[in-house]
């Protein structure tokens, strides 16, 4: 019944002389969220009329009628206390178990999802594609595939959001935050900031351009790409020296890193944690946070140095040398000792 309430109602806000009331429904997730939304404003309507109407209806039905009338005391009804207690508890489990199967949904990037790689900075967003093209303000995606979006901000606090997707995240700075998505229909969307930022936080927009996979080879083909990301984490890896502590072997100063992502480590101290993003970053920007068990605390801090970006790609970079041929960019060659 929602889905047609829901369809029919959209259907007549479309029509309604150009100005929609909903964005347009663009993901593979948003019939979902509406849906949802739906479920929720309707509960909210019902209970509300019903509510108004018993107030005003017993307010005539019970009045004072004159002076001395004294109302007849009530010892309580053990019946309408069960139903308002279990018809609001089946209906907010019902939105608890509802919102919750979504908001697992939308938390858990498919496996063959594509990786993209956001920064936003006031005010503007600055997105890669794993082949090395950037765009600023813009998003360029082939309709039906996963995409996630690995996100971090270089200042202050942003927010991810493509109403059309429905879907919106914090872009936080010093650490990264996912989203995923599939687009479902050829078009352009509107990309926002949702998090005040600054005085230009109302410019800091962009839009979001689904194609059919044959326009997205061909505009992959014609956006300049140069290095890859990997290939560009590489030429970092060289250019801040990494290799000279973390490539030399068993005597080096720093672990290998090697297939180390989505590996356990141990730390000094006796913690283990598994390697992701996070723990990358950090121990870029502050290595001796957490030092692997064996080694000595002694890199020097690269924050202010590499720039959010170079992180990414410095990442991108270590997680390629995750793969069994990690002998695919000629300065990973160097990497495997
Ligand atoms: Cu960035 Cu608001």
């Amino acid at each position: 019944m929602i889905p047609a309430l829901t369809d029919s109602l959209l259907l007549a806000a479309q029509q309604s002389g150009g100005v929609p009331l909903f964005p347009e429904q663009a993901s593979s997730v948003a019939k979902q969220v509406d849906y949802l939304y739906f479920f929720l404003v309707g509960v909210t309507v019902f209970f509300s009329v019903l509510i108004f109407s018993l107030v005003f209806y017993f307010a005539i039905r019970y009045r004072r009628r004159s002076e001395d009338e004294r109302p007849l005391p009530i010892f309580g009804s053990i019946q309408l206390e069960l139903l308002w207690t279990i018809i609001p508890l089946g209906l907010t489990m019902v939105m608890f178990f509802w919102g919750a199967k979504l908001f697992y949904e939308m938390r858990r990037p498919p496996a063959e999802s594509t990786e993209l790689f956001v920064v936003g900075k006031q005010w503007m967003w600055k997105i890669q594609h794993p082949e090395g093209q950037r765009e600023i303000n813009e998003l360029h995606v082939p309709i039906g595939r996963p995409v996630k979006l690995t996100m971090t901000s270089e200042d202050v606090i942003h927010s991810f959001y493509i109403p059309a997707f429905r879907i919106k995240m914090d872009v936080l700075p010093g650490r990264y935050t996912e989203l995923w998505f599939t687009p479902t229909k050829v078009g352009e969307y509107h990309l926002f900031c949702a998090e005040y930022c600054g005085t230009k936080h109302s410019g800091m927009i962009g839009r979001v351009v689904v194609m059919e996979q044959a326009d997205y080879e061909t505009w992959l083909t014609g956006a300049p790409a140069g290095e890859s990301l990997e290939q560009a984490g590489a030429r970092l890896f060289r250019q801040y020296n990494c290799h000279t502590c973390h490539e030399a072997g068993p005597t080096a100063r720093g672990p290998s890193l090697n297939e180390i992502f989505g590996k356990t480590v141990r730390l000094r101290g006796g913690q283990t944690l598994v390697v992701n993003e996070d723990y990358l970053r950090e121990s870029i920007v502050q290595p001796n946070a957490k030092v692997v068990e064996g080694y000595d605390p002694v890199m020097p801090t690269y924050q202010g140095q590499v720039s959010e970006e170079g992180i990414l790609q410095l990442i991108a970079y270590i997680k390629s040398l995750t793969s069994p041929a990690p002998a695919a960019t000629p300065a990973a060659k160097g990497a495997s000792r």
